[in-house]
């Protein structure tokens, strides 16, 4: 059975009738340009053929009734006309809350759903199963009610859930990418203005997607920590963030920042030149510029920000042994665990799949990790 069909089955068993909707948000994968986002810098993910996707129809009441399958059909439900409050039970049913109050405060007029929810992203992998989920469900609930609100408003709503509901500080990257994601492309995103650049994924090339299965938490104290140094580095400087520093700024104030908060600041100022050089690259179809860039982002993670684990830089190295220099590999995602994103050419996926298979386990503690050979897919809409 495929996701639609189990989705419709459990909305049937669930509300004792055919839902009348369908929609779907996807998952992401950061080529490169990380922990740039919050910074107002520039990233470079792309959409993958892992999504969430809720079934839907009308209520004739103001209530939000919502079950989802990876939580065993779990109900939950609260009132439109009321505060929403935060489910301690269903936590899972945080995201949909969180998106919900967000549409209220902006005032829009919201009418009563049943919903139900299945998803296909790994959770807890970096893959932003949270991300998709809020962008979903801001489609669902401002459609199902006749809004037109644009994708990209709808991935500020997501990522103002997150923020304020949830309490995870992440930047706008998974947001916009799940909202305003292309089939085949990589998508440019400026943070600051949210301008998009859509940059075509060369056919040879695969992205896989290897999960070290090490756990990680995004709420976690590590990424809020590095956002504050971000933060300190940009106020030493007098700037709103870190996109306005160059290097060569940086590096002649060396002396005056502690070396911690110089080493944050380096990467991400180089991470966003990398960046707008990765789109270059890649939209000429350059694998092997892509590939010195990917090496250098993954050095700058481990070394100047910190966010790598060795099993990560395990399968890293793991990788970038069989590639060479025909294509490119690094962690992506907010990092100490998750995954590892590879570009290489397809012939290569074979053999990379099985060095990380027999490998990886040594450099892991016998961690077994999942590897997807993903498409770049679609954003946000009906499915
Ligand atoms: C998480 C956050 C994003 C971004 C990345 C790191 O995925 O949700 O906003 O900051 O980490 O690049």
């Amino acid at each position: 059975m495929n996701q639609k069909q189990t989705l419709t089955e459990l909305f049937e068993k669930t509300f004792g009738h055919q839902p009348t909707h369908y929609f779907q948000a996807p998952g992401r994968v950061n080529l490169i340009g990380e922990h740039t986002d919050y910074n107002d810098g520039y990233v470079l993910p792309c959409a993958i053929d892992y999504q969430a996707m809720i079934a839907a129809s009308p209520r004739d009441d103001q209530k939000v009734m919502a079950t989802a399958h990876s939580y065993d059909g779990q109900v939950t439900e609260f009132e439109l006309s009321l505060p929403v409050p935060h489910s301690e039970e269903a936590f899972w049913s945080n995201y949909v809350r969180g998106v919900a109050t967000v549409l209220l405060e902006k005032e829009m007029s919201l009418k009563g759903v049943n919903i139900a929810i299945i998803g296909n992203v790994p959770q807890g992998a970096g893959l932003s199963s949270s991300a998709c989920l809020e962008v979903v469900t801001g489609l669902t609930l401002t459609r199902m009610a006749g809004l037109d609100v644009s994708l990209k408003e709808l991935a500020l709503i997501g990522q103002q859930a997150e923020n304020e509901f949830v309490g995870c500080k992440c930047g706008i990257m998974d947001q916009m990418i799940s909202a305003c994601g292309k089939e085949d492309h990589a998508m440019l995103l400026d943070c600051r203005s949210l301008d998009t650049r859509l940059v075509p994924i060369p056919e040879n090339a695969a992205v896989v997607i290897i999960n070290s299965n090490v756990k990680r938490g995004l709420v976690d104290s590590e990424y809020n920590t590095r956002r504050a140094q971000c933060e300190a580095a940009a106020q030493h400087f007098g700037v709103k963030a870190l996109r306005d520093i160059t290097l060569d700024q940086l590096e002649a104030s060396q002396g005056e920042l502690d070396e911690l908060t110089y080493r944050r600041a380096r990467h991400v100022v180089t991470e966003n030149d990398r960046t707008l050089a990765a789109a270059e690259a890649l939209g000429r179809g350059d694998l092997e510029a892509m590939g010195r860039l990917m090496a250098e982002s993954h050095l700058s993670m481990r070394d100047d920000f910190e966010i790598t684990v060795p099993p990560i830089d395990g399968i890293v190295d793991i990788v970038k042994a069989v590639i060479g220099s025909k294509g490119g590999v690094r962690m992506t995602g907010g990092g100490f665990g998750g995954c590892v994103v590879a570009l290489i050419p397809a012939e290569k996926v074979d053999a990379v799949k099985q060095a990380v298979t027999e490998h990886y386990p040594t450099c892991s503690n016998g961690l077994v990790a999942d590897i997807y050979v993903c498409r770049a897919s679609r954003g946000a809409g009906e499915a």
